[in-house]
């Protein structure tokens, strides 16, 4: 689709939501490590295992009524030191029901991507604001502000796009930053935080939908307050119950 059409990606979780985005103009549906903060309850995407993501991507898959790519997170610790094992954790990723996996890292990663991709296996690569090095990063910060770290973004990328991965996400990076590493691959970047240059963009749905409300980080866009209706929703229901105005006379058998 590069450099003709923008390419869309959503996360997504779970098998209702992805039969509801199915036909949305959703072009690859994440099934994101994300899936620690805004499912789990975890405090960060540290602690999200490999079983985790196997049982959301069989569940994405299930839902996934049209023709929406899905692309899985390898999470923390499931990649990074050992490629057979990398493999091995891709592999079991592919048969959920994935057709990409997705790594965070660049060049200290490179013996792992290689691996996985000679196994028959796609990569998306994810430099940038990487969660799983948040403790390295001391915390969610935008990354890549100096020209040393820009020229290491560019060599990592370039790298990974060696080394055969399909495409980049770009997260918490200035605009120029992503402009350049787009202008310099052959293969698609897709942004998050990371301005408007990129080849597609990719959000995380509760963000957007307006579920997650503690904050919002200012690259999100709410497209939906979903929190307010739901919490409208069953307010409703328990006045409702309380006053014995539900069940009403269509919602009862006779
Ligand atoms: O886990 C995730 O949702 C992600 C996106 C932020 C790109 O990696």
């Amino acid at each position: 689709m590069k450099p003709k059409e923008k390419i869309v990606m959503l996360t997504c979780y779970d098998a209702l939501t992805a039969k509801i985005l199915s036909h949305s103009g959703i072009d690859i549906f994440l099934v994101g490590d994300s899936v620690g903060n805004v499912k789990l309850g975890y405090e960060n995407t540290l602690s999200v295992t490999m079983d985790d993501m196997v049982h959301h991507t069989k569940a994405v898959a299930r839902g996934n009524t049209g023709k929406v790519k899905i692309a899985s997170d390898m999470p923390y610790k499931s990649y990074e030191d050992n490629p057979e094992q990398a493999v091995e954790n891709a592999q079991r990723l592919i048969k959920a029901g994935a057709d990409y996996v997705k790594l965070e890292g660049g060049k200290e990663i490179i013996n792992s991507v290689r691996a996985i991709i000679n196994s028959g296996i796609k990569i998306i690569g994810h430099l940038g604001l990487m969660p799983q090095s948040i403790e390295k990063m001391g915390g969610y910060k935008i990354q890549c502000r100096d020209e040393q770290s820009q020229k290491k973004l560019l060599e990592d990328a370039l790298a990974l796009e060696q080394a055969g991965i399909s495409m980049l996400v770009l997260e918490g990076i200035p605009e120029n930053a992503a402009k350049n590493v787009t202008e310099k691959l052959k293969i698609p970047t897709i942004g998050i935080g990371a301005g408007r240059y990129t080849d597609g963009q990719v959000l995380v749905s509760d963000d957007m939908l307006g579920m997650f409300e503690d904050f919002k980080p200012k690259f999100v866009k709410r497209y939906a307050n979903l929190a307010g209706i739901i919490k409208q929703a069953a307010e409703q229901y328990s006045r409702e119950v309380k006053s014995g105005a539900f069940p009403e006379e269509e919602n009862i058998y006779k």
